[in-house]
């Protein structure tokens, strides 16, 4: 098949380079800017861009590429052939629009700038963290904890954050160490979302003093946003969405405003919903909420 010469802007607004194909030496014609700056003292060999990555997409005992992409669920081979043709797939920053090339599983893909995660051994679950269960692979104490729940999985898998054990709702867990690593740090702010159940009434101040920040012991906190979904005379229900992961953060700001926290479920992490998975359940991330999920961590 003849490879569309012609790619358009990457729609994922990345910086992408068009792959060594390891067939062409030259290759560097695509690469002018055309910015007609060159003088004539300058040499006339071809320069050697000392810092454009090379990157190998013809591993023999690679698995091609039209072929993983449809594994991972992008698409039939033919819509993962034409997504290459029009030069909307990269391998590890580099934009393909040869057909036939091998990939490495491990290698980093992206398709319109949304990275796709071609490693089958990789492992994204979303789980309801139950009530009472303590936050531990592997707890010391011999208290239920998730790895109760998860005893049947082969790999060494990581909790994204921690719940309390009185609190319950959604925990990541994965084995892919970077993610895990990047969506916990403050640096990529994945936003939380929770439900608390509170005593009532809301004062009407609530939402803009929570949001303006409260100070506690260990710092000031503010939240991202906040809303009143049912308002008792004795007891609401509120919405509370932050970035932060302090050590029960949520009972601790609510209670120094004088609504101490009576329920606690967490209902979103970053572009992941709990969904209707019942607690003690577990389901697999779709290929493109892991592809979300890798947005947000910024990789
Ligand atoms: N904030 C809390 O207070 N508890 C949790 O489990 C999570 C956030």
């Amino acid at each position: 098949m003849t490879p569309a010469k012609k790619s358009g802007p990457p729609p994922g607004g990345r910086k992408r380079t068009p792959a060594a194909t390891g067939r062409s030496s030259g290759g560097g014609k695509a690469q002018r800017s055309g910015s007609g700056t060159t003088r004539p003292s300058q040499p006339t060999t071809p320069p050697q861009w000392p810092d454009r990555p090379t990157v190998d997409v013809h591993d023999p005992d690679g698995v091609r590429l039209q072929k993983l992409l449809a594994a991972a669920g992008v698409g039939s081979r033919r819509v993962c052939e034409d997504l290459i043709s029009q030069g909307r797939v990269d391998v590890d920053g580099q934009v393909v629009t040869e057909q036939g090339v091998r990939i490495r599983p491990t290698q980093t893909v992206h398709v319109d700038g949304v990275r796709i995660q071609l490693d089958e051994s990789r492992v994204y679950l979303a789980f309801n963290k139950p009530l009472g269960v303590v936050t531990s692979m592997s707890d010391e104490l011999g208290r239920v904890d998730i790895g109760d729940f998860v005893a049947n999985r082969k790999e060494r898998l990581f909790h994204v954050g921690r719940l309390d054990a009185d609190t319950e709702g959604l925990l990541l867990l994965t084995n892919d160490g970077e993610l895990a690593h990047r969506l916990q740090h403050p640096r990529y702010g994945v936003l939380k979302t929770y439900l608390a159940q509170i005593p009532g009434p809301v004062p009407r101040d609530l939402g803009r003093r929570l949001r303006e920040g409260v100070q506690l012991d260990d710092g000031p906190v503010s939240v991202d946003s906040f809303k009143v979904v049912d308002s008792r005379p004795g007891k609401a229900l509120v919405e509370v969405v932050l970035h932060e992961g302090r050590k029960h953060i949520v009972r601790r700001m609510l209670a120094e405003v004088g609504h101490p926290v009576l329920t606690l479920v967490r209902t979103r992490v970053g572009p992941i919903n709990l969904g209707d998975t019942k607690p003690g359940k577990w389901r697999n991330l779709t290929s493109t909420e892991v592809g979300a999920l890798y947005a947000a961590a910024g990789l």
